[in-house]
């Protein structure tokens, strides 16, 4: 079932997701539910607050990333994967930029400089216990998506001017004064 994915503007957006545990209702399906939403919108990551839940949780696919015949040096093709209770244990190397973009916020794309390389712990679907090292476009979507579920948004690391000149943009997504392909949830005014 595709979700309606919350707005620029929601609360839920800010707040730090809480950890779950294996009984927590309707799991599989919410899993399932979460990429057929990303899918249907075009993404490569979304995370529980974008559709209204404060939980730590978040699903990523980058196959997109990756043009046909283009040659495939990262692996995003088969990187599909489900974070739960994720926690970044370290982030290191040289802060890199990348043009981000976030399915809360459509149409707005600025570069953000993150490290290039992190470690996190985290369960899968399963709540099998992981623990591994991602760099390159993988760390970047884990970092976008695990921001989410700190309560944090690609437009926080903007530099203050870079912020000016976005706020009329973000306040007119959080009125819902915007064209957008998918199903969204506009925080109420
Ligand atoms: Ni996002």
């Amino acid at each position: 079932m595709i979700l309606p994915i919350v707005a620029y503007g929601d609360p839920v957006l800010r707040k730090k997701g809480e950890d779950i545990t294996a009984d927590y209702p309707d799991l599989q399906q919410l899993i399932d539910d979460m990429f057929e939403t990303m899918y249907n919108a075009s993404g490569v990551g979304l995370a529980a607050p974008q559709i209204g839940r404060s939980i730590r949780l978040f699903v990523i696919d980058t196959t997109s990333f990756v043009e046909e015949n283009e040659e495939d040096e990262e692996g995003l093709k088969d990187f599909k994967e489900v974070f739960i209770n994720a926690r970044i244990l370290e982030e290191e190397g040289k802060e890199w930029a990348f043009n981000e973009g976030c399915l809360s916020i459509p149409d707005i794309r600025e570069d953000v400089s993150r490290q290039e390389e992190i470690r996190i712990e985290y369960y899968d679907r399963d709540f099998n216990r992981k623990e591994a090292v991602f760099s390159g476009l993988k760390a970047r979507v884990i970092q976008h998506e695990y921001d989410h579920i700190e309560g944090i948004l690609f437009t926080d690391h903007l530099s203050p001017l870079r912020k000016r000149m976005i706020k009329g943009r973000l306040s007119n997504i959080s009125k819902g004064k915007l064209n957008v392909a998918y199903k969204m949830r506009f925080p109420k005014i």
